[in-house]
């Protein structure tokens, strides 16, 4: 059982990043979750280890955050063993998987989620880390002239970049009407904090709207260097059973690919966001 009285946030970074300690994820009372919603919105990323818990209460702690997403693309989804709401994501000996470019989850929805909570499955003994960026603190240290040149701006975010190829060829109409490339502000702001901050990523962002290919190109760059700046990271080292909770409205994240031919397995829960602004 857990309650607030044993709830411990040690930050990692002055901006980014906390451990959590004294937290049961099968069992979070109100006061708890209280605790948890106030850590994530001030930290963004939150680490909790050792949480022995079931598929069942990983999908249910999610919950308790939102109405969590049903992937419709990424091929791990454990919908055959009635856990469709959890991506795995495997990489093995023969299969080097990792999403190794900077990105927040699912910017080619409409409305992108707000949160994924991700679980260390199969661990590699050393590497396989995850990397966040503060995506606020990015923006804040762009001169005044970049700040001015990005504020206004929109960009289109398209699953094709990525999920595309793995589309057959007979479902593509569909999944393009289904899911057409959406539109987002280039810097968005944070629903809860009103933080500003980047919302480009490479792999889901195809270009800067109202402007032609060479500068969408030089922004696209400019604000990906901007997330790539170690002063506004965190890095994440895994457990098995290590889980980690980050916003993303607030940061993007990398996951290393430093690990072949060791295997390594996370599962992730994805929670419903709201139209970025
Ligand atoms: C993800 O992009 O959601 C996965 C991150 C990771 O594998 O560490």
């Amino acid at each position: 059982m857990t309650t607030a009285a044993s709830f411990e946030v040690r930050p990692i970074t002055a901006t980014l990043g906390a451990e959590v300690s004294g937290v049961d994820l099968s069992d979070v009372d109100a006061a708890t979750l209280e605790a948890l919603n106030k850590a994530w919105l001030e930290c963004k990323v939150l680490v909790l280890r050792d949480q022995h818990i079931t598929r069942e209460q990983h999908i249910a702690f999610g919950r308790l955050f939102g109405e969590l997403e049903i992937h419709p693309f990424a091929t791990g989804t454990l919908g055959d063993s009635g856990h469709e709401e959890i991506v795995q994501i495997t990489s093995t000996p023969e299969r080097l998987v990792a999403a190794n470019t900077w990105h927040s989850d699912v910017t080619w929805r409409e409305v992108p989620s707000m949160g994924s909570i991700l679980r260390g499955v199969v661990i590699p003994q050393v590497g396989g880390d995850t990397c966040f960026a503060d995506t606020a603190a990015a923006y804040d240290r762009l001169s005044d002239d970049w700040k001015a040149r990005v504020d206004d701006k929109f960009a289109v975010h398209d699953f094709m970049r990525t999920f595309g190829r793995g589309v057959p060829a007979e479902k593509l109409d569909e999944m393009r009407s289904a899911y057409p490339p959406a539109r987002h502000p280039v810097i968005r702001t944070h629903p809860e904090t009103g933080a500003r901050g980047i919302y480009t990523n490479r792999q889901f962002t195809s270009h800067v709207g109202g402007v032609d290919a060479d500068e969408s190109e030089e922004i696209l760059r400019r604000l990906e260097r901007a997330i790539m700046d170690p002063s506004v990271q965190c890095r994440i080292r895994w457990e098995v059973d290590t889980f980690v909770m980050w916003d993303n409205r607030a940061v993007q994240h990398y996951a290393t690919d430093d690990y072949w031919p060791e295997t390594r397995t996370v599962e992730r829960v994805t929670v419903v966001g709201d139209r970025p602004y």
